[in-house]
């Protein structure tokens, strides 16, 4: 690590996040706001986010949590195999969608309106690719005989490479890429990016299970995996490849919801360190100079929006991040909650 005392970089976006809703949203957008310029919010509510509709109420509740935040909200479709495909086109036309999330069903929190045969989206993917609008993807796939570890190479031979032909120009985000494979895959195509959250490049599967228990604060979907793969994540990460950018998946449940065991949730929440965690990761890799290209120029520049014109400020300085975020009737696990941090956010000039 080399000794730099402070870092400033272009405003970050967070190209994956989950703000939930009720007391749960109310507790925890503020922690993307302070440092983000905009956010975009997954739509696996408990009702998937599938109508304009339902998308432009979703946005309310999420301006009213927020009060006086300038955070933008960038909110992408809950692909079903029912879509209303007049209203899904014309919400991509009026930017009410910035793209349609697709979720294989039962891979993860809220995705059993997912997708089970992806013949069934191809119409919505067509309107996809002829609007230029983004198809973000959780890739994994589930069958009896996959392991866990495997879900994401089985996804990306099996249907993402379907997908890949089938729409040559739909650009395509992997979201929270997990594994050497599937970050491989993204270098190696055309019209793909990919989303790296803080835990895959910080922790490997010996972090989430032992001997007769899970650490449930390190359960995710995808699953974090070997070391092989972390060094591969924080290589394209930190490298300045642009194919690859900023998306925490922070995710959020109340810790009656994380038994340490399967029956968890999955979901890590980050917010409240993630770019603090990003910043320690390239510093580790002595790639500061590559964090802000990661962190706020790639993700625009695949979806074709502006660069953030404002600036952050990240000082080199030890704190320690609370364990917990709660609220009355709420309690969530902070990632990192508990521990020493080394990056700290000093000043938004917002
Ligand atoms: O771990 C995860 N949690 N992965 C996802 O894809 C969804 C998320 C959630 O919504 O809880
Ligand atoms: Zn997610």
């Amino acid at each position: 690590m080399k000794t730099i005392k402070s870092i400033d970089i272009i405003q970050p976006d967070d190209w994956h996040t989950h703000f939930r809703e009720g007391d749960l949203l109310n507790l925890i957008s503020k922690f993307s706001a302070r440092v983000n310029n905009r956010c975009l919010v997954m739509p696996n509510l408990n009702t998937p986010i599938t109508t304009s509709k339902l998308a432009k109420k979703y946005l309310k509740d999420i301006k009213n949590s927020l009060q006086n935040s300038r955070l933008s909200i960038l909110i992408p479709c809950y692909l079903t195999n029912n879509l209303d495909l007049v209203d899904f086109e014309k919400s991509l036309i009026d930017n009410v969608f910035i793209g349609a999330k697709l979720y294989p069903s039962n891979v993860t929190t809220n995705s059993s309106f997912g997708i089970s045969n992806i013949e069934e989206i191809f119409p919505a993917l067509e309107i996809l690719q002829k609007t230029n609008k983004h198809l973000l993807i959780h890739g994994e796939k589930i069958r009896e005989n996959i392991d866990i570890f495997d879900r994401e190479k089985y996804f990306i031979d099996e249907e993402l490479s379907i997908i890949r032909r089938k729409f040559p120009d739909l650009k395509i985000v992997l979201e929270h890429v997990s594994s050497k494979y599937g970050a491989d895959f993204v270098s190696q195509n055309k019209n793909i990016a990919g989303t790296i959250t803080p835990q895959h490049m910080l922790l490997t599967k010996k972090d989430v299970f032992f001997d007769d228990q899970i650490n449930p604060h390190h359960y995710c979907m995808p699953i974090v995996k070997d070391e092989k793969d972390l060094i591969a994540l924080r290589n394209y990460a930190c490298s300045g490849n642009n194919k690859f950018f900023l998306g925490t998946d922070s995710a959020p449940h109340d810790i009656i919801d994380k038994p340490p065991n399967l029956k968890s949730k999955p979901g890590i929440f980050s917010a409240p360190c993630s770019i603090e965690l990003y910043t320690e990761i390239f510093d580790q890799e002595n790639s500061l100079e590559n964090l802000e290209s990661f962190s706020s120029i790639n993700g625009p520049n695949f979806y074709n929006l502006p660069v953030n014109k404002s600036k952050i400020r990240l000082i080199n300085q030890k704190w320690t991040l609370e364990e917990c975020s709660q609220s009355q009737n709420i309690k969530v696990k902070n990632f990192y909650g508990g521990n020493e941090l080394n990056w700290k956010v000093v000043n938004l000039n917002k």
